[in-house]
């Protein structure tokens, strides 16, 4: 299971790279707005800054809701770094733009899906990841991890290799269900990363075998 952090924080990516085992960034126009990256140029750098921290995919996202508009945000992004994933909206022209990203080899992930239908239509369209929010489904009292499992099976049925990119983690229980239910992929906040090293008989064990060496010592 691939790990993706989902900020623009350069600190907490950092972090994440910095524990070995981070395999990828996901980004979008609201986690930009929030660490204060404004303006389309300021985007662009931060991209790259992105870029220079991780070793893998970077998802960035285009702004156009139009085809002519994403492909031509979409090229600009992927000109910027090999390790760009430019990433669509689950619309009918992102669909579109999604085959065109797909025949010229350029990495896609289609995100804002929330049914096993639109999962279809990436998988269809080439997609790279597919980003089925599993914590907003949450938020509105739909199951977000059974539309993990119903993708699952559909891709399993048919051999399509888009990998599910299980967003809108929220918490570590939300990364292990999603780790039995064989999502490939996860992004989620730092917490929920670091969240999964937490166990309190860790801590216990480990202060006594510290103790216990100092009493020989
Ligand atoms: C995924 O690519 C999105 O950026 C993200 O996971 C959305 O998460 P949220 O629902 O916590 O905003």
């Amino acid at each position: 299971m691939k790990f993706f952090i989902d900020t623009a924080n350069l600190d907490q990516i950092k972090e994440a790279q910095d524990l070995g085992i981070l395999d990828g960034v996901t980004t979008n126009p609201s986690l930009m707005a929030k660490e204060g990256i404004t303006g389309h140029d300021n985007i662009m750098k931060h991209y790259v800054n992105i870029c220079n921290i991780v070793d893998g995919d970077v998802s960035a996202e285009v702004i156009a809701t139009d085809f002519e508009g994403m492909v031509r945000e979409g090229e600009a992004l992927a000109d910027l770094h090999d390790q760009i994933v430019v990433k669509l909206p689950m619309i009918k022209d992102g669909i579109k733009a999604c085959k065109y990203f797909t025949d010229k080899g350029v990495k896609t992930n289609l995100t804002l899906v929330f049914s096993p239908g639109q999962a279809l239509l990436a998988a269809k369209a080439g997609a790279t990841y597919v980003s089925p929010f599993i914590g907003r489904l949450d938020d509105i009292s739909t199951d977000g991890l059974n539309l993990i499992a119903e993708i699952r099976m559909i891709y399993d049925n048919y051999g399509f290799e888009t990998e599910i990119l299980a967003a809108s983690v929220r918490h570590t229980m939300h990364v292990i269900d999603c780790a039995k239910l064989g999502a490939d992929v996860m992004t989620g906040p730092l917490s929920s990363i670091v969240g999964l090293l937490k166990h309190p008989l860790t801590d216990l064990g480990l202060e006594q075998f510290l103790a216990d060496y100092k009493k020989g010592n």
